[in-house]
């Protein structure tokens, strides 16, 4: 008994995982029809999770929800249980007793993927806890799990991107391919802080191309060519040549009607500030926008997006690895 007790004491631990936001710089919606997508890590917003052990049954501290909830209590489809569930079975442990505690600063139905973040840092900080190795790849599979949840039937490019905090360029069901960013460039991410859930945008845009398919099968080829071209344009080093292909998406996901005013107000916004090109990122109809800047323009595009109503402005550095 002395021995157990003394093992427990010297095992009690914190430990600490996170995981980056991200960002789709070209592809959205068409990628969910196998055209190629490119999407990014953001790393100035990120979620958190600590596990503290303690000596009752496992316990979530959700911060941003300010809800505290014994795991045991949590509904099965509820996205926090089942990232959970899912990790601990693949380990073939019991829950343990512990408390952890989650904190996000990305925000949600946003764009920037919190969901798929969130459940990346509690399969990372479980595999610690539980000193397993758990890779990119499997972290990702198990996230995929979980955005069905949330989205229905995602293409897989958030729970990617996150699970492997790198550039990704991404075709669904194919392996993930990273690539290399030569030059580093700016990216100006705005929100407009409608909250807009990507599964309804997804199920529209689903609609509308029953109806239509011709129409939207060319739609999605003209975005899959811009993706191929950015990754080119991306390898080559000409990272400043990607507003005008940011532009052309746009123009097709206005197309496909997942734009809305706000949007393209802030678009209209960052190129007339100077920027070379802009577009909505993501789900669209609400969410964020990004835009290419420089050092030179960056403060013009951010004050003129934060005029033309934007609730929130980040800058972010693309490079190699987040
Ligand atoms: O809204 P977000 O950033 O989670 O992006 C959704 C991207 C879509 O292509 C619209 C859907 C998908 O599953 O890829």
């Amino acid at each position: 008994m002395g021995r157990r007790r003394r093992k427990r004491a010297l095992s009690s631990q914190v430990i600490t995982a996170t995981a980056p936001g991200k960002i789709i710089l070209f592809g959205e919606h068409a990628v969910v029809y196998q055209r190629p997508a490119i999407a990014v890590p953001v790393t100035q917003v990120q979620a958190q999770v600590t596990i503290q052990d303690s000596k009752q049954p496992l316990a979530i501290d959700a911060r941003n929800q300010r809800r505290k909830i014994s795991y045991d209590d949590l509904r099965d489809d509820d996205p926090l249980k089942a990232i959970i569930q899912l990790t601990l079975r693949a380990f073939k442990v019991t829950p343990p007793r512990a408390t952890l505690t989650l904190h996000s600063t990305i925000p949600i139905a946003s764009g920037l993927g919190s969901g798929a973040a969130v459940s990346t840092a509690i399969a990372r900080a479980l595999a610690q806890y539980f000193k397993r190795d758990l890779d990119a790849a499997a972290i990702s599979s198990l996230v995929y799990e979980v955005e069905k949840i949330h989205h229905g039937t995602p293409s897989g490019i958030d729970n990617t991107v996150i699970a492997y905090s790198k550039p990704v360029y991404f075709v669904r069901g194919q392996p993930i391919e990273t690539f290399n960013v030569a030059k580093p460039f700016r990216i100006a991410i705005a929100d407009t802080g409608i909250q807009s859930p990507t599964k309804i945008a997804v199920g529209d845009v689903r609609a509308a191309w029953e109806k239509d398919k011709d129409h939207y099968e060319k739609i999605f080829d003209g975005c899959g060519g811009i993706a191929q071209h950015a990754r080119k344009l991306i390898e080559d080093g000409k990272p400043d040549q990607l507003g005008s292909l940011m532009n052309e998406n746009h123009e097709l996901l206005r197309q496909m009607g997942v734009s809305c005013p706000e949007l393209d107000d802030l678009v209209d916004a960052a190129t007339r500030a100077g920027a070379s090109g802009a577009k909505l990122s993501g789900g669209g109809r609400g969410g964020n926008m990004i835009a290419l800047v420089n050092e030179s323009n960056e403060t013009r595009v951010r004050e003129a997006l934060i005029s033309g109503g934007a609730k929130r402005v980040l800058i972010t550095e693309v490079i190699r690895d987040a």
